[in-house]
């Protein structure tokens, strides 16, 4: 089963994701989550990608589509994968596309979690993440267990650098523009769905796994 997680900064592509995740045994390949282990291991490529991401901008196809198709050919996705947070350029989607037809196979799901502008930017100011694992929280809606330490790994927790708000804006209108034009490129292909991303995230997953079946 291969799903392509679409939405906006902040709807809960991650969230769902690392759900999905644990129930279907598949791994969610987040290109945010790579990046940003780039940046803390102060590797080449997280130096590059940095100075796009501070700005709320896109970091360069040509920086990130080798990064995913390499890691699309590892043994743990052999069953399939999540990506989330990728393709989100017109570009980044063809050159998927592309990569997997020559293995004879496609996108089974494109999901798009659909989230009004108003709500995301509420949202962002109370997220935490885990440098540790990756896993996600937010003080309001999925606080951890006890007080700023990940549940999952123990770690401390961090606000992300991206999630000031001016960040978040420009995050939204780059958005807009680049990414949104994918859900009319997986309609066209067939696979397209969306769910309300506006519920509480358990009602939110169980749409999701009504869709795959
Ligand atoms: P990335 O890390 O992908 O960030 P994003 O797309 O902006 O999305 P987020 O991770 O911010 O949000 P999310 O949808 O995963 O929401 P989450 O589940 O955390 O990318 C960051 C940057 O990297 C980009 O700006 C770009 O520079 C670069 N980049 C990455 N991929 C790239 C690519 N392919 N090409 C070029 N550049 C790329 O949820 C958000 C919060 O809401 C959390 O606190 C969560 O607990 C809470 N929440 C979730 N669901 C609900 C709910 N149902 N109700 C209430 N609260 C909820
Ligand atoms: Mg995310
Ligand atoms: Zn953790």
């Amino acid at each position: 089963m291969k799903i392509v997680m679409l939405g906006a900064p902040g709807a809960g592509k991650g969230t769902q994701a690392r759900m999905i995740s644990e129930k279907y045994g598949i791994p969610q390949i987040s290109t945010g989550d790579i990046f940003r282990a780039n940046i803390r291991n102060q590797t080449e490529l997280g130096q590059k990608a940095k100075s796009y991401m501070d700005q709320g901008l896109l970091v360069p196809d040509e920086l990130t589509l080798d990064l995913v198709v390499d890691r699309l050919a590892q043994d743990d996705c052999s069953n399939g994968y999540i990506l989330d947070g990728f393709p989100r350029t017109i570009p980044q989607a063809e050159a998927l596309t592309f990569a997997l037809k020559s293995q004879k196979t496609k996108i089974d799901y494109a999901i798009d979690v659909e989230v009004p502008d108003d709500n995301i930017v509420q949202r962002m100011s109370g997220r935490r993440a885990c440098p540790g694992c990756g896993a996600t929280y937010h003080i309001r809606y999925n606080p951890p267990v006890s007080d700023n330490i990940c549940d999952e790994c123990g770690t401390e927790l961090i606000q992300r650098e991206d999630d000031k708000a001016e960040t978040v804006q420009k995050r939204l209108d780059v958005y807009h523009k680049k990414t949104q034009p994918l859900i009319e490129y997986y309609r066209e292909q067939g696979c397209m769905y969306s769910v309300d991303g506006t519920r509480p995230m358990e009602d939110v997953f169980e749409d999701i796994c009504k869709i795959l079946k």
